[in-house]
């Protein structure tokens, strides 16, 4: 048997080895960037973005004050949360809808058992309505009733206006919790 020492074997089994071993650094890498940012999108339902604009509702300052971001941001929560009774379009017509009692309110017409100003529909998503299903959310985190009671409000023709000082006093006393 030949058993010499190969010195050109030996460099090509030396750089093939390193060649897999960097293979494998880089899909690790890889990969440890690719979970990063996975993790960074579903760690945040507070994170969404558009096109170009990263919105972060924990950022805004004073969500009573409308904005296309907040609306954006109302209807992701909107998809999730209500359309199963208000239906996608908002019209009363989800998929939950059949045989409630009363049934869930077409939000692009209103009319308003509690009231279509920004606080008043805030306090209805807070307290719900007694003697029917639509329920509290006070569980949400009060951004994102902020930014359902936009989005509802971009949807519906029954829009009462409200000043921005009325407004904004609410915000102060009750508008947090
Ligand atoms: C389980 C079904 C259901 C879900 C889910 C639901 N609603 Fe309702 N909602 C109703 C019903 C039923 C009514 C009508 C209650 C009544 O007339 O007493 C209603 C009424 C309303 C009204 C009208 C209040 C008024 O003053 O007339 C608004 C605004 C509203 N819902 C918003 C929402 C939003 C926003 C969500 C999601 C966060 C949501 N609802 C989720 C069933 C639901």
């Amino acid at each position: 048997m030949d058993d010499r020492y190969d010195p050109i074997g030996f460099w090509i089994f030396i750089l093939s080895f390193l060649g897999v071993s960097l293979f494998f650094v880089s899909v690790i890498f890889f990969r440890t960037e690719f979970f990063v940012d996975t993790q960074k999108q579903s760690s945040s339902a507070t994170q969404l973005v558009a096109g170009e604009d990263v919105f972060v509702p924990a950022n805004v300052k004073s969500p009573w004050k409308s904005s296309d971001g907040l609306a954006r941001y109302g209807q992701k929560i909107y998809k999730a949360q209500c359309a199963m009774c208000h239906g996608d379009s908002g019209k009363g017509d989800g998929m939950a809808s059949a045989g409630l009692n009363p049934p869930p309110r077409n939000l692009t017409q209103g009319p308003w058992k509690k009231g279509g100003k920004p606080s008043q529909l805030y306090t209805t998503l807070a307290n719900g309505i007694a003697g029917g299903s639509m329920a509290s959310f006070a569980h949400l985190p009060s951004v994102d009733r902020w930014a359902l009671v936009h989005y509802v409000r971009s949807i519906t023709k029954d829009k009462p206006a409200e000043s921005e000082a009325q407004l904004e006093k609410f915000y102060q006393t009750k508008g947090t919790q």
